[in-house]
C-alpha cells in the first residue's frame, strides 16, 4: 500500500519516519512519502495524489481545513472540527477524518489511566482544543472548562462546555486534576505565564500538545513547581496510529513509532 503526508512546507515532517518504522516492525512492504504542496498548487490536488495510486494521506498545516471540498465524504467529527488530518481513498473516493483529538486523548489516557472522574482545563479553543474537547467529553463524567481569550471563538461550538476567559484561568486552576494549554503561548519563555503554577492542585498534571521542543518553557516551568508534565508527542504517535487503523484497520506499533521519532529529535 502506499501512503503520504501533504503539507507546506514539509520537509521537516517525522511523518515518513514515524510510519515507514511501523512498517517494518510489522513487515509490511508499505510506502509513505511527504508531497510538499504550496497553496498555490492546491486547485490540482486529485490529480496530484491520483497519479500516485495513494491509498491514503495525511494533511498537515496549512491544508487541514483547505482539503474539506474535495472529498467525498467526511466524519462527524472532522466536520464538527471543520479540519482533516487523514484522507482514505478507496474505490477512487475520498473520506475525510480527523485523529489529532483522538491522538491527544489515547496518549494521555495511555498516560494517565482512565480519564473517567478527572477533572479537566484546557487552555485555548482553536482546531486542536476542539478537536481534543470533542473527544475528552466521551472519555469523562465530570464538566470540561475551555479557557480563551477571545469568547466569541466558543459561537461556532455545538457541544456543551464550560467556557471561561483566559484571563481568569488562575482563580480556577486549583480544581483541576489535568490542564491542556493547546495554545502557542507556552513556547514563549516568559516569567508571566498563562498560569500562576502556585495555585494548581498538589498533583496536577500539566500538558502542552507541542513536541518540538519536547519541553516547552510553559512545561519546564510546571516542572519546575514540582508538577508532573506530558508532551505533545504521544499526540503525534498516536494520531500517526489512529491514521493507520484508518487506512489498513491493523493496530500500529506505538512503542516502533515512538521510538524512531524520540530518536530523531534526541539526535
Ligand atoms: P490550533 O489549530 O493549533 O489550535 P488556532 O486554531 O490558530 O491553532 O488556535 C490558536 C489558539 O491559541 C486560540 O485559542 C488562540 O486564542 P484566540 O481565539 O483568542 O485567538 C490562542 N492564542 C494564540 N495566540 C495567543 C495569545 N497571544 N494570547 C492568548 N491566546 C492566544
Amino acid at each position: 500500500m502506499k501512503f503520504a503526508v501533504i503539507g507546506h512546507p514539509i520537509k521537516h515532517s517525522l511523518s515518513p519516519l514515524m510510519h515507514h518504522a511501523n512498517f517494518k516492525k510489522l513487515n509490511l512492504d508499505y510506502q509513505y512519502e511527504a508531497i510538499n504542496i504550496p497553496e498555490s498548487h492546491f486547485q490540482h490536488i486529485r490529480e496530484i495524489i491520483s497519479e500516485r495510486e495513494l491509498d491514503g494521506f495525511n494533511v498537515t498545516i496549512p491544508h487541514k481545513a483547505r482539503i474539506i471540498p474535495y472529498l467525498d465524504d467526511i466524519s462527524d467529527e472532522a466536520k464538527e472540527m471543520g479540519a482533516v488530518n487523514t484522507v482514505k481513498i478507496k474505490n477512487g473516493k475520498w473520506i475525510g477524518y480527523n485523529t489529532d483529538g483522538i491522538g491527544f486523548v489515547k496518549g494521555l489516557e495511555s498516560y494517565y489511566g482512565s480519564l473517567k472522574d478527572a477533572k479537566i482545563l484546557i487552555l485555548g479553543a482553536g482546531g486542536a482544543s476542539k478537536g481534543i474537547t470533542y473527544q475528552l467529553k466521551q472519555k469523562t463524567t465530570q464538566p470540561i472548562f475551555v479557557a480563551n481569550r477571545t469568547m466569541s471563538r466558543f459561537e461556532t461550538w455545538t457541544f456543551n462546555i464550560n467556557a471561561v476567559p483566559l484571563s481568569e484561568v488562575t482563580n480556577i486552576a486549583d480544581q483541576f486534576d489535568i490542564i491542556i494549554n493547546t495554545t502557542p503561548l507556552g513556547m514563549y519563555d516568559s516569567n508571566d505565564s498563562i498560569l500562576t503554577f502556585e495555585r494548581l492542585k498538589k498533583r496536577a498534571l500539566v500538558c502542552d500538545i507541542i513536541y518540538t521542543p519536547l519541553e516547552t518553557p510553559f512545561l519546564a516551568n510546571a516542572r519546575h513547581h514540582g508538577y508532573d508534565t506530558y508532551n505533545g508527542l504521544d499526540m503525534f504517535v498516536y494520531q500517526g496510529a489512529e491514521s493507520f487503523n484508518i487506512w489498513t484497520a491493523m493496530d500500529a506499533n506505538i512503542n516502533a513509532m515512538r521510538t524512531s521519532v524520540l530518536n530523531k529529535l534526541n539526535v
